[in-house]
């Protein structure tokens, strides 16, 4: 009987960081009724920020938030809060997630989850403390239709053996030498990573997820655009590595046969605006996806004969059903709403739908930070680096 039904869970959140991410989060649970029959449902009960803007941002749209705070932890101190969502600069991801994590929260962070492989460290020894936390790293790019449909490919063993994997994110942002430089351009807030902490580990989630594991890399790393405006007036030194060429020789599961794999992380790629894509060849099967193109997902069986190429339209044909027709374009912000609803999803202990529809782990961050580390290596070394745990 309908009145028999459970009320739906509800999951207090609390927001630390209102810039771009924390406004994107909140503005997917004000739409949540878009879904079409979540298992929770978010409430943002407390946000943390520094920034005046983003403070206000809230204040005026979320009337009646019950704390508003610019120290972090008042926040965890808040016993209303059951899940946090960290949206914070790279050198204060370890801090933050920590704290979360010791005052017992469930903790949804931000990709790279630490500013280094030390500071991702210190967050997985706090979460193998708390085992019964739910720890996520966000990364929403896995959840376009599109490429669900290659996770579900690569699940039925579509592709036949793996022949090599391109992945890559191409940003043309930082183009402008006279941009005036922001946190994510200084070493000491972003990470020796440069680029690989900005956009790595959206590039390495697919990858990372079908079990294709890096053993070595040989890293091209480029600091572009050298110095930039500063707020003041001046020109101050930009450090961060602008661009980033991964080659690996990845492996098909434990011990499975190598290929190779090459990621691409840009932040001056010219004529590229926010470019996410992703090739698969198989022996069997072949992909490309790019949401240059966000509708359409090109496809080849190889059976013997002619080699076709062929082309999906993909529309609104999401991994957590919604009320939009299944003919509908889908978008970056759907993107970002389908990773939260496979956040709620876990926390209600309900197993993802599909193992491409999970938000990315705390296992899979830690294996991007050791494949960064060993690019920073190999970099500077001009050699093929090892890496950690990847054989
Ligand atoms: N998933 C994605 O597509 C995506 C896109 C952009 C950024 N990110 C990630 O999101 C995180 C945040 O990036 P962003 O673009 O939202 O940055 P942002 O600069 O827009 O926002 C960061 C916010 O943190 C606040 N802040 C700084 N120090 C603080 C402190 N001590 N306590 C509380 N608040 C503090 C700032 O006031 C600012 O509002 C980063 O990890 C970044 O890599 C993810």
């Amino acid at each position: 009987m309908a009145g028999d039904r459970q009320p739906m869970r509800t999951v207090n959140f609390g927001v630390v960081g209102c810039g771009l991410m924390g406004r994107e989060f909140a503005s997917a649970v004000a739409r949540w009724c878009h879904l079409a029959d979540p298992p929770a449902w978010p409430r943002i009960v407390a946000v943390c920020g520094r920034g005046d803007q983003g403070l206000d941002w809230f204040r005026k749209r979320w009337p009646g938030l019950g704390q508003i705070t610019r120290e972090y932890r008042e926040l965890m101190a808040n016993p209303e809060v059951e899940a946090v969502y960290m949206a914070l600069p790279h050198h204060l991801h370890a801090e933050v997630c920590c704290a979360a994590l010791e005052a017992g929260k469930h903790l949804m962070a931000e990709k790279p989850l630490g500013m280094d492989l030390r500071a991702y460290e210190a967050i997985r020894a706090c979460a193998v403390r708390h085992p019964d936390r739910l720890v996520r790293c966000a990364s929403q790019w896995v959840f376009i239709p599109a490429v669900q449909r290659i996770g579900l490919a690569i699940e039925r063993g579509a592709f036949g053996r793996i022949i090599e994997v391109n992945a890559g994110f191409l940003h043309s942002s930082d183009l402008d030498p006279e941009k005036p430089i922001n946190w994510k351009r200084r070493v000491e807030l972003n990470g020796e990573y440069g680029v690989m902490g900005d956009l790595g580990m959206h590039s390495c989630a697919v990858p990372f997820r079908a079990g294709w594991i890096p053993r070595n890399v040989r890293a091209v790393l480029c600091d572009i655009v050298t110095e930039r405006p500063d707020v003041a007036g001046g020109r101050v030194p930009c450090r961060t590595w602008d661009n980033a060429t991964l080659l690996c020789e990845a492996a098909d599961g434990a011990g499975g046969q190598s290929f190779p794999m090459t990621l691409k992380f840009q932040r001056i790629a010219p004529g590229q605006k926010n470019t996410w894509y992703l090739e698969v060849l198989g022996t069997r099967a072949s992909a490309r996806y790019s949401t240059r193109e966000p509708k359409r997902l090109e496809w080849m069986e190889y059976t013997g004969g002619e080699q076709i190429w062929g082309c999906i339209e993909t529309g609104h044909e999401t991994a957590y059903p919604t009320i939009t027709g299944v003919n509908f374009e889908f978008g970056f912000s759907d993107a970002v709403l389908q990773m939260w609803a496979a956040f709620l999803s876990e926390l209600a202990g309900v197993v993802p739908v599909r193992r491409f529809a999970g938000c990315a782990t705390l296992e899979e961050a830690g294996l991007s930070h050791r494949l960064f580390t060993a690019a920073l290596e190999s970099h500077w070394r001009r050699s093929v680096a090892p890496v950690a745990g990847g054989d």
